[in-house]
Parts: C-alpha cells; sequence; structure tokens
C-alpha cells in the first residue's frame, strides 16, 4: 500500500544525505515501526509519505501510485487519506477539546452540524466523551494524545502515520495510547507506520519493523523474528536499551 523505491533524501549537497537508498513497503492494514536513533532519518522518512518532503531520488508510491506525480488536487485527495499524530500533539491550546477535533472538519467545509456529530462520534471512539468542553491545559499527556488521534482521524484517513506518539509520556499512558491504536487499527482496518526510537513501542504493537540508521535501512521483518535474531549492531543496541 505505501512503498519506498530507492528513495534517499539530501537537504544539503554536501551533508551526508538524511536517507540513502531506503526501500520499504507497508501493506494495508499492518502497523509497520520505524525504529532508530536520533538523526537516523526517521521524520524524514514520514514526511516524505505524507509529500511533505520530495525525495531527491527514487519514490514514494501510495497504491501504486508515485505521489510525487500528483497533481494540486491529487495531493490534496491524498493528505485526506493520511492522518498524522505527533510527539507534543500540536493542539491548539485556546480551542476546546471539541473544537480541536472539529478544526479539520472545518476546512474541510463540513457543515456544522454534520460536524457536531462527526466530533461526538469520535470523542466516543477515544474515550474522550466527556472532555468535549475541556482545553488541552486541563488534560493528561495521554489525554491530549487522545485528542489528536481523534483530530488525525475527523477526515476519515485510511493511513495514520506517528511520530514519537508516545515519546512525552509515562509508561502507563503510552501503554494505553498503544492499545488505542492496535484497536483503531483492527476495528478501522487503518495502516498505522509508526515512528519511534523505543524498542518496547514496537514490541507492543507493530507487526513488521524496519531498523534504520543513518539514513540506511540497516535490518526489516516481522518484529519478533527481527528482535530474536537481531544481527546489526544498531538493532543490538537497541536492544539493549541504548541510544547510538
Ligand atoms: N529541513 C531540514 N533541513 C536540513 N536538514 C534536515 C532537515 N530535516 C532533517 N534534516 C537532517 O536530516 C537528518 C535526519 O533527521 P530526522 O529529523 O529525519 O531524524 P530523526 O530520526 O527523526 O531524529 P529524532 O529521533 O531526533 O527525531 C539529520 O541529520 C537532520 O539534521
Ligand atoms: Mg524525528
Amino acid at each position: 500500500m505505501i512503498e519506498l523505491i530507492d528513495v534517499a533524501k539530501r537537504f544539503d549537497a554536501s551533508a551526508t544525505p538524511a536517507l540513502d537508498g531506503v526501500s520499504l513497503s507497508v501493506a494495508r492494514g499492518e502497523v509497520f515501526g520505524v525504529i532508530g536513533p536520533s538523526g537516523a532519518g526517521k521524520s524524514t522518512l514520514i514526511r516524505l509519505i505524507n509529500a511533505l518532503e520530495r525525495p531527491s531520488a527514487g519514490r514514494v508510491e501510495i497504491d501504486g501510485i508515485d505521489i510525487g506525480t500528483l497533481p494540486a488536487a491529487g495531493l490534496r485527495a491524498l493528505r485526506q487519506r493520511i492522518g498524522m499524530i505527533f510527539q507534543n500533539f500540536g493542539l491548539l491550546s485556546s480551542r476546546t477539546v471539541a473544537d480541536n477535533v472539529a478544526f479539520p472538519l472545518k476546512l474541510a467545509g463540513v457543515p456544522a452540524a454534520e460536524r457536531k456529530a462527526r466530533v461526538a462520534e469520535l470523542l466516543d471512539r477515544v474515550g474522550l466523551a466527556d472532555h468535549a468542553a475541556k482545553y488541552p491545559a486541563q488534560l493528561s499527556g495521554g489525554q491530549k494524545q487522545r485528542v489528536g488521534i481523534a483530530r488525525a482521524l475527523a477526515t476519515g484517513p485510511d493511513i495514520l502515520l506517528c511520530d514519537e506518539a508516545t515519546s512525552a509520556l509515562d509508561p502507563e499512558a503510552t501503554r494505553s495510547v498503544l492499545a488505542l491504536l492496535r484497536q483503531l487499527n483492527q476495528e478501522l482496518g487503518l495502516t498505522i507506520v509508526l515512528i519511534t526510537h523505543e524498542m518496547d513501542v514496537v514490541r507492543a504493537v507493530c507487526d513488521r519493523v524496519a531498523v534504520l540508521e543513518q539514513g540506511r535501512v540497516v535490518e526489516s521483518g516481522r518484529v519478533d523474528t527481527v528482535f530474536a535474531e537481531a544481527r546489526h549492531a544498531a538493532t543490538q543496541r537497541m536492544l539493549a536499551g541504548l541510544q547510538a
């Protein structure tokens, strides 16, 4: 469903590339992890998938279409299919929970009555039905990320990109957000690409994983296999809980 084909990304001609010859393929309905140390190119990789960045070489295909060739309307349609959540939630602090979730619907021109119903349904789905009128500052980290998830799902995407979505959360909130992601994956058939530097996150929720180091995929496959047979030093370091 999502395919990176020999992708390179170079921000600066003289520096080492952020990504270098990355090929990977994410199947529909799977939870795919990308793990790697700081600076490995994880955020760059995710930004290529929603076309916020363009590859310097190679291509990114979604459902067999090179997204680099999409005209503006096609790109807008693609972005409707892709939701994204972030480490720091990215919520509007001056808006209520309900208004934060309604925001992308407003942008998409959804009428008010329909918006209200959809927001109620989304908040219910993420377990925040009782918090609609609160402001982000009144919520715990885990609750804020649930708002982020509800907002990301507002336009009904079939792909969810998560960039260090649990890195600001304590272990309990992390477990609960990961359980919610798994549930959404199963109930909605959502395809999830999850970026993290934590092995435990991959173990908890991913079907397959790619280990990224200095812009290259050094190992990939099913999570249990990759962890059981870790061959590359980068994987072994992460298994030992060390940062490279
Ligand atoms: N917009 C940019 N301009 C120039 N260099 C960039 C840009 N974005 C990323 N880079 C560089 O690309 C490399 C990979 O960065 P990236 O943010 O993808 O890493 P990361 O794996 O997400 O790291 P972290 O775990 O710290 O978030 C780094 O060397 C970074 O400095
Ligand atoms: Mg990053």
